[in-house]
């Protein structure tokens, strides 16, 4: 059966191991693998602006052997005139693969749906999960482990980096805390679901309002911006909500003296970080930002393995 990658908790935690420990194979042989040899097409969509995301595929498809098709919503019959699922029925015929970073998680429920090529999910309003293979990739080379360590996400809650960290760090056996104003809290159905799967890993989930109690004793520290795409027009409201969510020196004082910083990007230095903290020792995003490549590389040929 095909699978797809639409949220975090699609794989269970020996499978995210398995994908982890093949990005690992693969960065240490970059052109070693070449599924996609024909060169087969993987269609990457984009509803939404980027530049990680997008260079990532684009390049890791190379990679692979294969050809990236780069597609803007903006000039297609997507989002318009034409549903997910017809536009699934047109390009299973022709691609190996469907990429997609758009608004709603409905839209790649309904593209999956049926669909005989595995479709992920490059960025929905509720869920990043493959910026979070890129980020416990990262953890993982800098730690040697995942499991048992406390995470902490600070600002909002209720985005697709918090959810996903809720999710995909439980499935790992983390312990998460999401440090958010009341009105930014995480959706409760997906706290319902971390806290199932914590359950399962010895991982757990707790949320908090006040960011000192959150940080205190972390191993790990990450925010993200306070403005996702499409809440553009929420920015003064946001900035004067989530001010007392910055991660500052002063502030990662409180996580344990070896934590490290993270941060999806783009970053909107002296708003969710200060450019101390995320140019300073802690800071691990250029190695994460790097990862998004050896990731979904992996993520690529673990879905293709499957989806015959
Ligand atoms: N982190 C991330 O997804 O970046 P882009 O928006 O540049 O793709
Ligand atoms: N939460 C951010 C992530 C950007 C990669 C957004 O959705 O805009």
């Amino acid at each position: 059966m095909t699978r797809h990658f639409l949220r975090d908790d699609d794989i269970t935690g020996a499978e995210q191991s398995e994908i982890l420990d093949l990005a690992e194979t693969i960065k240490a042989d970059r052109w070693g693998r070449k599924p996609l040899a024909g060169p087969q097409t993987v269609a990457v969509i984009f509803d939404k602006s980027s530049t990680r995301t997008r260079v990532s595929f684009a390049v890791g498809i190379a990679d692979l052997g294969g050809s990236p098709l780069i597609i803007s919503t903006a000039n297609s019959q997507l989002g318009g005139k034409e549903s997910p699922s017809d536009t699934a029925r047109v390009l299973e015929r022709q691609v190996a693969a469907i990429v997609w970073r758009t608004y709603a998680q409905s839209g790649l429920e309904q593209m999956a749906l049926g669909t005989t090529v595995p479709v992920v999910n490059a960025l929905s309003d509720d869920f990043h999960p493959c910026q979070l293979l890129a980020d416990l990739l990262t953890i993982r080379e800098h730690k040697g482990t995942l499991a048992g360590l406390t995470v902490t996400f600070l600002g909002d809650g209720a985005s697709n980096m918090a959810h996903s960290y809720l999710l995909a760090g439980a499935t790992a056996g983390m312990h998460v805390r999401v440090a958010a104003p009341v009105e930014f809290s995480p959706a409760d159905d997906v706290v319902a679901d971390a806290d199932a799967r914590a359950n399962e890993t010895g991982g757990s989930v707790m949320l908090f309002t006040d960011p000192n109690e959150a940080i205190a004793g972390a191993d790990i520290v990450v925010t993200d911006t306070w403005v996702s795409m499409g809440k553009e027009g929420e920015k003064a409201h946001r900035v004067a909500t989530f001010g007392g969510y910055q991660v500052t020196t002063e502030l990662i004082g409180l996580a344990k003296p070896d934590a490290l910083f993270l941060h999806c990007l783009p970053a909107d230095r002296g708003y969710e970080v200060s450019a101390e903290v995320i140019d300073g020792p802690q800071s691990v995003i250029w190695d994460e930002a790097e990862n998004r490549l050896h990731a979904q590389k992996a993520l690529l040929v673990w879905l293709l393995e499957r989806a015959s």
